[in-house]
């Protein structure tokens, strides 16, 4: 075996990987699933919603399987009492502040993991209005998990635009055009890989939101395309 490589076990699997690689990496080898929201394949992992934690060695503290390395000779358990329990807590504090409506697959894990839609009932769920400030898409953040998926991939992880931030802090986080802008104002080139990797209902394509709505052909016109709206907006001021 090359020095590049190490062994471990993985729900009793023996796996060999190289050094470096992730806890979820290795996992994904041995064909064995684990959980995750904030990660996506196309975007930089950085263990923000820890749904993916994993049992390694019974230590102190679970490991988030996306950003932790993984270790020689460690043992691995993906999914015993204390990870379904850890899991199950973060479905329903997200539950609790969030509106899951549209994230089918948190709504999976919800039942797969038994949680408690009503755990929190003191919790204050985020209450925001839907900006709806371009022709192309709308932004729902009732719905956004902060998984900054829309953000890593607006910045170093593909398009180097840096249209999207976060402000403010705690429960009143969310993500932002810088300034608050209008995404029209901003330097958004409307390629719409944020709407690709967004996993709720928190940023939509135009059309689907008002396909939702129930506008008339005529309104999806004029709502949609950009000419159009400045030729109204003219036609209005004569
Ligand atoms: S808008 Fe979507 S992609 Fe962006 S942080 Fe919220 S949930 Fe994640
Ligand atoms: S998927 Fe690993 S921390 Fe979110």
């Amino acid at each position: 075996m090359s020095d590049d490589t190490i062994t471990l076990t993985i729900d009793d699997r023996e796996v060999s990987t190289r050094k470096g690689a992730t806890l979820l990496d290795a996992a994904q080898q041995a064909g064995v699933e684990i959980p995750v929201i904030c990660y996506h394949e196309a975007t930089s992992p950085n263990g923000l919603c820890r749904i993916c934690v994993v049992d390694v060695d019974g230590g102190r503290v679970l490991q988030p399987a996306c950003v932790a390395e993984c270790q020689a000779d460690s043992k691995v358990e993906t999914r015993n009492g204390r990870v379904e329990r850890s899991r199950r807590t973060i479905l329903e504090m997200l539950n609790a502040s969030v509106n899951l409506d549209e994230a089918p697959e948190i709504q999976e894990m919800m039942g797969e993991y038994a949680a408690d839609e009503a755990r929190f009932p003191e919790a204050q769920r985020r209450e925001t209005e839907v900006i709806d400030d371009n022709p192309f898409y709308v932004r729902d953040y009732e719905q956004c998990v902060l998984c900054w998926r829309c953000v890593q991939v607006c910045a170093e992880d593909a398009q180097f635009t840096f249209a999207l931030t976060l402000k403010d802090r705690g429960h009143e986080t969310s993500v932002a055009t810088a300034f608050d802008i209008s995404m029209t104002e901003s330097p958004c080139v409307f390629c719409g890989q944020c709407v690709g990797v967004c996993p709720t209902g928190a940023l939509k394509p135009k059309v689907q939101w008002g396909m939702e709505q129930g506008w008339s052909e005529d309104e999806m016109r004029q709502n949609t395309r950009r000419a159009r709206k400045r030729e109204r907006e003219q036609g209005d001021g004569e």
